[in-house]
């Protein structure tokens, strides 16, 4: 297995530029199944997920090419509507196959989802959706079968803004017969993006970005190409980097969507400057404390909990970091630690006592976001860290030795 080495306590500086959003780019996948022809998705980020889904894609019979960023997706020979267990349990998103895939052929059979690192990621809401728009769904050894003649609209309430289910539901209702409200829909970026996505292709969705979204079903969709929105989670990651390790720019961005983000920058005492597609990021001389909650979009992302606890690992004083979108993503906590961190977890708050200095280890990667948060960590401690089962990162994180190189980090990849 692959483990990433650093050399800590090397300046950044510089620019770097941001890959397309990984959340963005594997739903509108997954609705370019509905087109019956080729689409072509451009600025598709090189991950393991992007690469997994092409294999889902041509799993169920799409012709897929991807090289350079573009990727096209041909659609008209899709035919078998299954997503196999030991593929859903490498990739959650696989998930998202279920609602386009039910729309077009009225029967698809897709694994549950296993659990991750951080605990049990239930999808009650997508089949509660679905069966709301009138599919039958019955569960048989680990695999839930969806059938439905045509969908019918309905009205959806959310007990909570998943994106998984917006997305998955918006997908089905597209092509239901009547209309769809989604009440206590997401707002996340990457929904937006894939309803605008399903609009291209002959959707006819009003509503989008606010939590209530209202979908006529038409007949029939047909491909359309778009490029992929920047990826706001890989740009805040390299950013809280940034603060503690010299002033760095990312490039290609929307600032808007990290707005959050760039607030508690801020008040961390970095200073930011913006332009319309680019952010730079100057650290302070100390690491104000900054106690911080995740929370939907335009909240603080809980997929920068993890880098915001690195952050704070160094601060002048003490942090309480909430996460109430998943009560249980501390994964990285113990890894942390053993740089010398001073954390504790409670519930869904982590407490973090700033130190000194930490001092490079050996650790370990438990998932995507965790794996990211323990790059900073490395970057900033003293002498050698090596990351494991890096493979949790390349899912999520395009080139990310390489990026961090061009900055001036002394990091990178052995093969075990
Ligand atoms: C998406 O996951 C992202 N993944 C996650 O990013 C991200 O952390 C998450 O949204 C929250 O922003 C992709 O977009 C591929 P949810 P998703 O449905 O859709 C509960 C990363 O690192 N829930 O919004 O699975 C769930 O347990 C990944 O890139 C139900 O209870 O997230 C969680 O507590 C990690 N029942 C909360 O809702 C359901 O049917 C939010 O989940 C669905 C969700």
């Amino acid at each position: 297995m692959d483990k990433i080495i650093i050399e800590g306590k090397k300046p950044l500086s510089g620019s770097v530029p941001i890959s397309g959003a990984k959340n963005a780019v594997l739903p509108i996948m997954t609705a370019a199944l509905m087109g019956d022809g080729t689409s072509v998705i451009t600025r598709v980020p090189d991950l393991r997920d992007t690469r997994t889904m092409i294999r889902l894609m041509e799993m169920v019979g799409a012709g897929c090419s991807y090289d350079k960023g573009r990727l096209e997706i041909d659609a008209s020979t899709v035919h078998n509507p299954e997503a196999p267990y030991d593929m859903v349990k490498t990739m959650r998103a696989s998930f998202y196959v279920l609602g386009p895939l039910l729309a077009r052929f009225g029967k698809v059979k897709v694994s549950l989802p296993g659990g991750c690192a951080w605990g049990p990621r239930p999808v009650d809401f997508h089949l509660k959706g679905l069966e709301k728009l009138g599919a039958k769904i019955t569960l048989e050894s680990g695999y839930i079968i969806a059938e439905a003649k045509r969908l019918q609209g309905a009205e959806i309430s959310f007990e909570f803004p998943s994106v998984g289910a917006t997305g998955n539901i918006a997908m089905a209702a597209a092509t239901a017969k009547g209309t769809t409200i989604i009440k206590n829909a997401a707002r996340e970026p990457e929904i937006v993006q894939l309803c605008d996505y399903l609009n291209f292709m002959g959707a006819n969705i009003t509503g989008i970005g606010t939590t209530r979204i209202s979908i006529d079903g038409v007949d029939q969709l047909h491909p359309s190409d778009i490029e992929v929105i920047p990826d706001r989670i890989e740009a805040g990651t390299f950013l809280m980097a940034g603060a503690l390790m010299g002033e760095i720019t990312v490039e290609d961005v929307n600032p808007k969507q990290l707005d959050s983000v760039l607030l508690k920058l801020k008040e961390t005492g970095c200073q930011l400057s913006y332009t319309t597609n680019s952010v730079t990021i100057a650290p302070p001389e100390t690491i104000q404390p900054v106690d911080m909650k995740t929370g939907v979009y335009p909240g603080f992302p809980t997929d920068l909990q993890a880098q915001w606890v690195a952050l704070m690992t160094l601060s002048n004083g003490s942090a309480m970091i909430t996460d109430t979108v998943y009560h249980d993503r501390f994964s990285h906590i113990p890894e942390l630690n053993r740089f010398g961190a001073n954390i504790k977890v409670d519930q869904n708050t982590a407490f973090v006592r700033g130190v000194d200095h930490l001092v490079g280890a050996p650790v370990m990667s438990t998932d995507i976001r965790a794996s990211a948060s323990l790059i900073i960590a490395g970057l900033v401690a003293k002498g050698k860290t090596e990351v494991s089962r890096i493979y949790h990162i390349d899912r999520g994180y395009e080139k990310i030795e390489d990026k961090f190189r061009s900055l001036g980090a002394v990091i990178h990849r052995i093969n075990e």
